[in-house]
């Protein structure tokens, strides 16, 4: 079939085409519109305005590459700043540990109770060697070197042929912890003795996520994807639904990305911000040759849902709720739970937040997914991203276990990976940019070597450069 975008898992999105060059939207809908002709007014996005909007301001390019901003970011951000090291289930038993790895630095993460985690530097007080390379259980922690052995509350409890080692005590060689918090099912560690509360970086999140929680959630997929570019560049890329008028243009019959709505807030440490685009919405650079009804059957392929009958969706509005109403029985039939009471705009709207420096929980099911983004190793031209969906558990509680985790490396397909479905084919879309943004950081002329952010599409990403600006005190 002419025009026809195939997807890994067999199902197909028609290709409609672009935008046409020099075609002007005049007074394009806005979110606030279009969920409010939904005729609900609890639990939808705009009910919880941002009050910060940031100014214009200059961003450089050469901290996305020059590696003097690797040390300063492991100064500043990651020494001093609340990061997720896992998800609680990647622990499930007592024991159980992960190494969480950040530029040339790294943690071991134990599950020490049932709702308690602990973390130490992963190094061995006898010689160094990281007590923990990937992940693995047990009762104590063994360095795997010599066989010095810990608890699970780091006290070293014995040394091999301990009377070469008269000097050696538990006081000095127990390993040093560090904080951990968890919020929404997430692990949350920092290096930093004197940080704040966790709740303070937290901010709205714990307000907004209160009445859906996220520990009520499990990983169903998680993809660790390896990007040539910086990590900084690749989680700007979700920063902003403006790309999806290019990168995304066959998405453009669902997704209506020109009505994104940006908020931003300075409660807490103000590190908190938000995106939301409808879903089943038709863009309006689209929407003359792409009818609601034919905007839906896309949705629905992509979704998995039933597809329409020919008199539902003929509108925009009912195109929305028939969207809604199959992913409410969708997602009952999955879980056993009762969405009924659950809005248009919980159901399919795409809200994501972040928070910084790289936390990016998406809230309602139009995505339930949840983005990392870290810097990997000490190269500034290469990241990894981490996705995870996030499906509520089921209504008789039990969790299911966390699937290993798919591997998609440098200049890989995600698509090729027939697991992924739908959902490889949009990361390729974002990740086939992001080696070429790279390189043009280092072929700009001078004078335009810093990012032209727009007035409100992209405020979310001038936030994260202030809050940047000043952690790393950058006088511009
Ligand atoms: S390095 Fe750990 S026991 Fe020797
Ligand atoms: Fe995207």
């Amino acid at each position: 079939m002419d025009g026809v975008a195939n997807t890994a898992d067999g199902s197909y999105w028609i290709n409609y085409g672009k935008a046409e060059p020099g075609s002007k939207l005049i007074d394009p809908p806005t979110l606030d519109k279009i969920v409010a002709a939904d005729g609900e007014t609890r639990d939808v996005p705009f009910l919880t305005p941002g009050d910060l909007h940031p100014e214009p301001r200059l961003i450089p390019y050469d901290r996305y590459f020059d590696p003097k901003y690797v040390a300063l970011e492991v100064e500043h951000i990651w020494d001093k700043e609340w990061q997720i090291a896992c998800r609680e289930e990647d622990l499930p038993n007592i024991g159980d540990r992960l190494s969480y790895d950040i530029v040339n630095k790294s943690y071991l993460v134990v599950r020490t109770g049932e709702n308690q985690f602990r973390a130490f530097h992963n190094s061995c007080p006898h010689r160094a060697r990281k007590l923990c390379d990937h992940k693995g259980s047990g009762t104590g922690i063994q360095c795997g070197f010599h066989g010095w052995m810990f608890g699970l509350d780091g006290k070293l409890e014995w040394v091999p042929f301990e009377q070469e080692f008269p000097h050696v005590t538990a006081k000095d060689s127990s390993l040093k912890e560090i904080k951990v918090e968890s919020w929404g099912g997430n692990v949350f560690i920092n290096p930093d003795p004197n940080a704040a509360p966790l709740k303070e970086a937290l901010g709205p999140l714990l307000s907004h996520f209160e009445k859906w929680p996220q520990e009520e959630r499990y990983t169903a997929m998680r993809v660790l994807v390896k990007v040539r570019c910086n990590w900084k560049a690749a989680q700007e890329a979700f920063m902003e639904g403006y790309h999806v008028v290019e990168t995304h243009a066959d998405g453009m019959p669902m997704f209506g990305s020109v009505a994104t709505r940006i908020d931003i807030w300075s409660e807490g440490k103000g590190y908190v911000s938000r995106l939301c685009t409808p879903g089943m919405t038709t863009d309006p650079y689209v929407s003359h040759k792409v009818s609601p009804h034919q905007g839906l059957i896309l949705y629905c392929n992509a979704q998995e849902l039933p597809l329409p009958p020919d008199d539902r969706g003929q509108t925009p509005e009912d195109a929305r709720k028939y969207a809604a109403q199959a992913k409410r029985d969708q997602l009952q039939k999955l879980t056993g739970r009762d969405y009924s009471n659950e809005t248009v705009s919980y159901m399919i709207d795409m809200a994501k937040y972040f928070m910084f420096p790289n936390h990016h929980p998406w809230w309602g099911e139009g995505l339930p997914w949840w983005y990392n983004f870290k810097p990997l190793g000490d190269d500034p031209n290469h990241s990894e991203m981490e996705i995870r969906i996030l499906l509520p558990i089921p209504a008789d509680g039990k969790r299911p276990p966390v699937p290993e985790p798919i591997r998609v490396d440098f200049d890989e397909k995600a698509a090729d990976n027939p697991a992924l479905g739908a959902t490889g084919h949009i990361i390729d879309q974002d990740l086939a940019n992001m080696n070429a943004v790279q390189l043009g950081f280092k072929a700009a002329p001078p004078e335009q070597a810093f990012l032209t952010t727009s007035v409100y599409q992209e405020a979310k990403i001038r936030r994260f450069h202030e809050i940047y600006d000043a952690k790393l005190g950058l006088n511009l």
